[in-house]
């Protein structure tokens, strides 16, 4: 991932005017790191069928960390998680003030698509990677997510609802960067089986960050912990003991979905996710 943080690096957001901070806050966050998880799913798809293209997709992987990135700034405002540090460093509302996180977030919503849009594919590829990122990345996919969840704070939800919740918040934004892989590599077939793994390997993701949020300390996760006792967190909702069963189950299962995959697939994504698919053991 060294050549795509480089990437990352050429392709900051730049804006330079007389404002004393605005540029250095749009970049600030990218700059902090981070797993970078949503890309590297997408680049393994497009490495395990079409490794020439890796360096284009790189431009659709980064488009994803973009809005993802934006996603965690106004996630941690005030008026939705109210969080201090993310990636190791003061949030943006902390470090400058809400004003410039919440447009720095809208900066980097928007900038998502222009990096997208300047990607060095044909238009039809082009357009039905637009949609993926919009349909999952917004107001039917994480920030209905989002808005649900800080709706309903304090409010226990169904199963089902709770389901939903983190469907929409976490899941479909890593499903779609699956997606999106297939749509550059051009596998048509596989767009489908990997959105519906990826659905189910973003609630792993959300449930393992839930558990988390009790189990690590802020120094360890370099964000804010203890941060879900409002929240139809699935640690709050199920408790502790039951959500890592839960999260052993799910990841066995996904274990055994990767298992059958094809075998550039299986290779190029078990190295990758070897690592996620437990990692809620590590600090539990
Ligand atoms: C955190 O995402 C928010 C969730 C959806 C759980 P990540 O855990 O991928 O955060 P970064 O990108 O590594 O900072
Ligand atoms: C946020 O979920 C998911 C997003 C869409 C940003 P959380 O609120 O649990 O994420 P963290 O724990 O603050 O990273
Ligand atoms: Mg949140
Ligand atoms: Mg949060
Ligand atoms: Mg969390």
């Amino acid at each position: 991932m060294q050549a795509f943080e480089a990437f990352i690096s050429e392709h900051l957001p730049k804006a330079s005017s007389f404002h004393p901070h605005y540029e250095a806050a749009l970049q600030a966050m990218l700059l902090a790191g981070g797993k970078r998880f949503r890309p590297a799913l997408l680049l393994s798809v497009v490495r395990a069928y079409a490794p020439l293209m890796l360096e284009s997709a790189y431009h659709a992987a980064y488009a994803v960390e973009l809005l993802h990135t934006y996603s965690l700034i106004h996630d941690d405002l005030p008026v939705m998680d109210n969080a201090p540090l993310r990636r190791s460093q003061p949030t943006l509302h902390v470090r400058y003030n809400e004003v410039t996180a919440v447009l720095v977030g809208d900066a980097l919503n928007t900038h998502a698509f222009e990096v997208l849009a300047h990607a060095p594919f044909s238009d039809r590829v082009l357009v039905r990677l637009i949609r993926a990122l919009a349909q999952n990345g917004g107001a039917s996919g994480m920030v209905l997510g989002q808005a649900i969840d800080c709706h309903f704070e304090g409010q226990a939800l169904t199963l089902e609802q709770m389901k939903a919740l983190h469907v929409n918040k976490t899941a479909k934004l890593i499903a779609a960067s699956l997606k999106m892989g297939a749509v550059i590599a051009g596998i048509r077939v596989l767009e489908g089986p990997l959105y519906d793994f990826g659905i189910d390997l973003g609630l792993l993701f959300q449930i393992q960050d839930d558990i988390l949020d009790v189990t690590q300390t802020p120094q360890v996760a370099g964000k804010t912990t203890q941060n879900d006792g409002n929240k139809n967190s699935f640690v709050t909702v199920l408790g502790l003991e039951r959500v890592i069963e839960e999260a052993d189950a799910l990841a066995c299962e996904l274990h055994g979905r990767l298992e059958n995959m094809d075998e550039r697939l299986r290779f190029e994504l078990s190295s990758l996710l070897h690592h996620y698919i437990n990692r809620h053991k590590e600090h539990s």
